[in-house]
């Protein structure tokens, strides 16, 4: 028999090799083209396939074989030549016949059966059910909060990893220590935001909103209830100027500006939450650079370390797209406006914003204390209503519990300060991070402040029910006298405690 390949090459170890390396090889082949030719190759699971699994076998073949060779090669300084040693196999006896067969189909299935296992497992790791319930305590907030927000249908891995193998192999391996930390018990409580390894937002949330494409304002409104016995009432209409657009389809406006390719906008934050953020540069199309400072703190910009200069994409507004853990006046606005909770009970929204608010090590213990606090205040203080209104009063206590559990977790140490949503400027910081007036240029330019750059007040029934229209916009008017102009001071003085 002539033999191409140097007698090194024929040994046992390093034809199995060979024999491994090609069928992976052929199978890489073969998803290569099903990639081209077929609509599955938009399924990043069939990229982990190719582009992980079945390169690794492939290495391992790989491996094999020179493997062999060099053990070969000691075999044969050492004068143990293989020269015609090499096991013959003679197809045409039958049973060596049938044991060949044998032994390269089982190859090949169990081949096969490890792809598809590794792939099936690789699959498992990617679900919703294991993202949030595997390390169930550790997970239940921001599992909890995902099944209630508009993005419940998109999966944890639409917005962790996104496709690609890069991420991947990245949101795998911080996975791994993630895994390590559960069983040890090392993580911290609450889990630290922002996720300092999440994929940047051009290959998440672009992946399905196109701010580009955005063009309208959106009318929102609220009402309020303030903390007095008749829990006086009053509301807001706001046209929210989200715009959006760029330099194509017209100059980008409102507030999705930001997001416009045409410029860019960098900031430096001094805090690890990004909750403090003294210097803003803005790069313009024709690469002016305009640098803003915030002339109400200190700061070296010299000794900011690297890694807190930050370029702006939509994180850093919608940092909570999917696990809003909200605000309890908020929510108990929302819930007493539909009459979930009656706004006839003297005192409802202050005691349940109370009730909500106090600190609390355990859930059961929360909502025990919960029902004990209502109760006890309506028994001690409105005795008649106690007495008549008993349903009334479980009702909004069971309500109360139930926005409870939906948005504080006292295991974990999350609920709405913890994990501060920036999209507003209310209750935590949000835009006034960078909108509160005192971020100024050299050029003396300043990122506006105006309470009409981003919404238009256009609607307000005050806490008398006297109702003001006005479609140019009104002048806020703060539902209660605080004394001063609201407008000279940051929402958050009050509204963050
Ligand atoms: C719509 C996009 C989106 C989806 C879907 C999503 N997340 Fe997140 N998640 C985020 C963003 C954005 C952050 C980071 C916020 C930051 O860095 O400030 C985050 C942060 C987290 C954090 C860090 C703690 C925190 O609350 O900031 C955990 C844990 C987490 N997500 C788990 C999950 C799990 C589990 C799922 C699926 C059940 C999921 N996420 C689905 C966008 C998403
Ligand atoms: C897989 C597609 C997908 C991804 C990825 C995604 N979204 Fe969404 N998003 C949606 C859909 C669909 C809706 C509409 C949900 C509805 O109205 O029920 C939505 C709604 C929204 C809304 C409006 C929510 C509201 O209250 O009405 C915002 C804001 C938003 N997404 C921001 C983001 C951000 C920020 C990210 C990235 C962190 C992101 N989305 C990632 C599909 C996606
Ligand atoms: C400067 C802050 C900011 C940035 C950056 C930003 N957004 Fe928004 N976005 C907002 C605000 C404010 C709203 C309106 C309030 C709301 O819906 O809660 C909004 C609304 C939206 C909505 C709902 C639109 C509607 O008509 O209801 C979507 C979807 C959205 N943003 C996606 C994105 C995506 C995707 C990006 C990144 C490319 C992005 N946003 C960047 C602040 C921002
Ligand atoms: C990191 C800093 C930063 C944050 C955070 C930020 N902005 Fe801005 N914003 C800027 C800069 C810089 C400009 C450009 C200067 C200007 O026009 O005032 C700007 C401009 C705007 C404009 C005017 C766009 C135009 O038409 O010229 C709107 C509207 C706006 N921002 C809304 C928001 C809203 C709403 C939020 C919060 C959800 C927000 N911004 C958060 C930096 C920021
Ligand atoms: C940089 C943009 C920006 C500026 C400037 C701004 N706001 Fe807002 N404001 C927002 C955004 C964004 C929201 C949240 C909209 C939403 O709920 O989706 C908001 C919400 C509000 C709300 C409703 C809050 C709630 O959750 O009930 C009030 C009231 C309000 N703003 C008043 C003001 C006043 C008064 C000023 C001037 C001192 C002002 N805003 C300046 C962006 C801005
Ligand atoms: C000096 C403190 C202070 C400042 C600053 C302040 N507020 Fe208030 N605000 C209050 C108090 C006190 C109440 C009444 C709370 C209650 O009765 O429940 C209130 C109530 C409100 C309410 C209705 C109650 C509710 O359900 O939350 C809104 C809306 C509101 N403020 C908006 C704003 C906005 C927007 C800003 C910033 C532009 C602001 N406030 C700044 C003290 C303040």
């Amino acid at each position: 028999m002539r033999r191409i390949f140097p007698p090194v090459v024929y040994n046992p170890i390093t034809l199995i090799g060979a024999a491994i390396a090609s069928v992976s090889f052929g199978l890489i082949l073969f998803v290569f083209i099903l990639e081209i030719f077929s609509s599955i190759g938009d399924n990043p699971y069939i990229g982990i396939l190719a582009f992980i699994i079945l390169p690794s076998i492939l290495i391992f073949g790989l491996l094999l074989i020179a493997y062999g060779v060099i053990r070969e090669r000691k075999r044969i300084s050492q004068g143990k030549s293989r020269e015609g040693k090499l096991p013959v196999i003679d197809l045409n006896d039958p049973k060596k016949r049938a044991a060949f067969a044998t032994f390269s189909i089982g190859t090949l299935i169990l081949l096969l059966f490890t792809a598809f296992g590794s792939y099936k497992a690789y699959e498992y790791t990617e679900t919703d059910e294991f993202c949030g319930t595997v390390c169930h305590q550790v997970m239940e907030p921001e599992y909890t909060a995902y099944l209630g927000s508009p993005h419940s249908r998109v999966g944890c891995v639409g917005c962790h990893i996104g496709s690609g193998t890069d991420w991947y192999v990245k949101s795998k391996l911080s996975g791994a220590y993630q895994f390590y930390s559960v069983l040890f018990k090392k993580y911290s409580q609450p889990i630290p935001t922002p996720v300092r390894e999440l994929r940047p937002a051009e290959g998440t949330c672009e992946q399905c909103h196109s701010p580009e494409h955005f063009f309208s304002q959106k009318k929102t409104e609220y009402t309020y209830y303030i903390s007095d016995e008749k829990n006086t009432r009053s509301n807001l209409g706001m046209l929210i100027k989200i715009g959006g657009g760029n330099s194509v389809f017209g100059a980008a406006t409102g507030i999705h500006w930001h997001t416009s390719s045409d410029h860019e906008i960098y900031y430096m934050h001094s805090d690890d939450r990004r909750q403090e953020i003294p210097w803003v540069k803005l790069v313009t199309k024709d690469g002016k650079e305009i640098i803003y400072r915030d002339k109400s703190v200190k700061f070296d910009e010299a000794s900011f370390p690297k890694e807190n200069l930050r370029l702006m994409d939509c994180i850093d507004c919608h940092n909570r797209p999917s696990h809003i853990f909200h605000q309890p006046d908020k929510m108990v606005n929302v819930y007493i406006d539909q009459n979930k909770i009656d706004p006839e009970l003297p005192y409802i929204k202050s005691i349940s914003v109370q009730a909500l608010e106090t600190p609390y090590t355990e859930k059961s213990i929360a909502l025990d204390s919960i029902s004990t606090i209502i109760n006890s205040f309506y028994r001690s203080t409105y005795r008649d209503i106690y007495e008549k209104k008993q349903d009334k009063i479980a009702s909004a206590i069971q309500e109360v519990q139930s926005i409870y559990s939906r948005n504080y977790f006292p295991y974990m140490n999350a609920n709405w300060k913890s994990f501060p949503d920036n999209i507003s400027h209310v209750y935590t910081p949000g835009c006034f991070r960078c909108h509160a007036g005192n971020h100024v240029s050299d050029e003396g330019l300043v990122i506006s402040h105006d309470c009409n750059s981003c919404h238009l007040i256009i609607t307000q029934t005050d806490s008398r029910g006297i109702r003001k229209v006005d479609i140019e916009g009104l002048e806020f008017e703060h539902p209660i006298d605080i004394g001063s102009d609201v407008r000279d001071l940051m929402c958050t003085d009050c509204h963050s405690k």
